[in-house]
């Protein structure tokens, strides 16, 4: 079996141009403008152009954003401070702050100094909680993407056996949590770096997601023939061809794992533009709520 490429360039351009229509109607029925923040702390050349990508995005979807970028070396009360004045900027519907920040240790106090309302990361711990108990809330944007890229692509979700590879507070579980909801009804095992026997669990699944953070992580050997698999990962690789120097891979080996899976996500070109589509969408959405359902 050759996969068939899940293109998610192609799904999140599908889904940038039914929020750029949300926009427009939201700008000619009220003169609205939906508007982000992106807090950029630090000078990671990964977080740089994840941030630039996301305010392109904005631009071509008709949504304001605005940049604040900090140095590396701003302290956790200036973070904090710039954080409240978004809180209460009226022109500011959602903020993002881009992480990992340089001081990994105050990540935790900075996501919650974000007004619930205008968490379109969905980090925030009330907004997390709404999710875990099916209430209507910000839902973190690779997990929703990801969510997407399968609903889009025709993967049947309901009774599936689907393994996550991955516990991170930002992909891996919030995910399992989605995809195990009432509606979805996935049957959900999540995997992590201390599963015995990775492979065991991974060649029953009629559906991987592979959100480990490390190549190599996901071979063809490890997976059933037939099965969708959605790579998350972005690995930065020396490269000496690349004028960068460097090249992204995914978790999966892809070509090897093409060879068994129906379909799979490729990176770069999979996930990744979905995360930002489903950015854009919350961002819509915060705005509809901040300024009334006819905003
Ligand atoms: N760093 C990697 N992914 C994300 C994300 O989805 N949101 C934020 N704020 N930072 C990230």
């Amino acid at each position: 079996m050759v996969a068939r490429i899940l293109d998610g360039k192609s799904i999140a351009a599908d889904l940038r141009a039914e929020v750029a229509a949300a926009v427009a109607e939201m700008k000619a029925a009220s003169g609205a403008v939906p508007g982000l923040a992106v807090v950029l702390v630090g000078d990671d050349p990964a977080s740089r152009s994840y941030v630039t990508g996301k305010e392109k995005a904005c631009a071509a979807a008709g949504i304001y954003s605005r940049e604040i970028a900090l140095p590396a070396t701003a302290t956790r009360a200036e973070i904090l401070a710039i954080v409240r004045a978004l809180n209460a900027d009226d022109a500011i519907d959602g903020i993002l702050v881009q992480l990992p920040l340089p001081d990994s240790s105050i990540e935790r106090d900075v996501i919650e100094a974000i007004d619930p309302a205008k968490d379109v990361d969905g980090f925030h711990p009330t907004n997390v909680g709404r999710m875990v108990l099916g209430l209507p809330s910000f839902v973190p944007c690779t997990p929703a993407g990801v969510v997407e890229i399968l609903r889009r692509s025709g993967t049947p979700l309901a009774g599936a056996t689907v393994v996550v590879i991955g516990r991170s507070q930002i992909v891996g579980r919030p995910l399992s949590i989605l995809l195990s909801q009432k509606g979805v009804d996935a049957t959900v095992t999540l995997c992590h770096t201390r599963t015995k026997d990775l492979a065991h669990f991974t060649r029953e699944a009629d559906v991987v997601v592979v959100a480990a953070g490390r190549p190599h992580t996901l071979t063809g050997d490890m997976v059933k023939p037939g099965a969708v698999v959605i790579d998350v990962g972005v690995n930065r690789v020396p490269d000496a061809s690349k004028a960068s120097g460097y090249r992204l891979v995914g978790d999966a080996d892809f070509a090897d794992v093409a060879e068994k899976a129906a379909a799979i996500t490729p990176v770069p070109g999979g996930v990744g533009p979905m995360t930002i589509a489903m950015l854009l969408r919350n961002v819509v959405e915060a705005a509809r709520r901040r300024r009334g359902a006819g905003a």
